[in-house]
């Protein structure tokens, strides 16, 4: 008997394959942005709570080519959503390096609907997979020690060059220890807000920013 449990279906999986995407110029750049005394044994390194606050490669030049590919897999996975009138935005971007022995602990996002990780350089045979975990509602049901399509509380995905995921932002999600390897498992991940289109009402989605008025510093509107 099949089980729809809708959580494998929330997931949304692309291969940016386009030559404009220069994964190995993407790859030293992050690498030349390592800071010299990460080295940290445990935890892999996150761009965006470095002191410089690394969260906008959304709206750095050297990585255009990249949010562009991104852009169009975005935009196409929200084509059959009920929301039409919507505006769609990337809040923040950043990357992550991971050596080996270190891993991201589980986590959520919480300022944003949707979030997706790109990865830059990672290869499905070494590097360990990203794990995302059905949203825990009432009692804990536990895991299955089996696993097949119709029957899972988690998912894991192995990590490739170009593998776009996209997810929605409260599902938890995190990587296991990665093996002994030279080779560091780079990725970008964003997130993405939603927005009713400017002038189109609705109570479901957030009005468009182009209509709030800021209560602090310089009025806006
Ligand atoms: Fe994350």
């Amino acid at each position: 008997m099949r089980v729809n449990r809708s959580f494998g279906y929330l997931l949304g999986m692309d291969n940016l394959t386009n030559p404009s995407i220069d994964n190995d110029a993407l790859s030293e750049i992050i690498q030349e942005g390592l800071p010299p005394e990460f080295d940290d044994p445990n935890y892999s390194f996150t761009s965006d709570k470095t002191p410089f606050g690394l969260d906008d490669l959304h709206l750095d030049d050297r990585f255009q080519g990249l949010f562009q590919e991104i852009t169009t897999s975005i935009l196409q996975y929200f084509s059959n959503m009920a929301f039409q009138k919507a505006e769609y935005y990337i809040s923040k971007a950043w990357a992550t390096y991971t050596k080996q022995k270190q891993f991201i602990a589980t986590h959520k996002h919480v300022a944003s609907h949707y979030s997706f990780v790109y990865y830059v350089q990672a290869d499905e045979e070494i590097h360990s997979p990203i794990t995302f975990y059905e949203p825990a509602q009432g009692l804990r049901v536990p895991e299955s020690k089996i696993w097949n399509a119709d029957n899972y509380r988690s998912l894991k995905i192995k990590p490739k060059t170009g593998l776009f995921i996209m997810f929605p932002s409260h599902v938890e999600h995190g990587t296991e220890e990665m093996a002994e390897t030279d080779v560091a498992r780079i990725s970008i991940s964003g997130d993405i807000v939603i927005t009713a289109e400017g002038g189109h009402k609705t109570e479901y989605l957030l009005p468009s920013p182009s209509t709030w008025r800021k209560l602090n510093g310089p009025v806006t509107h």
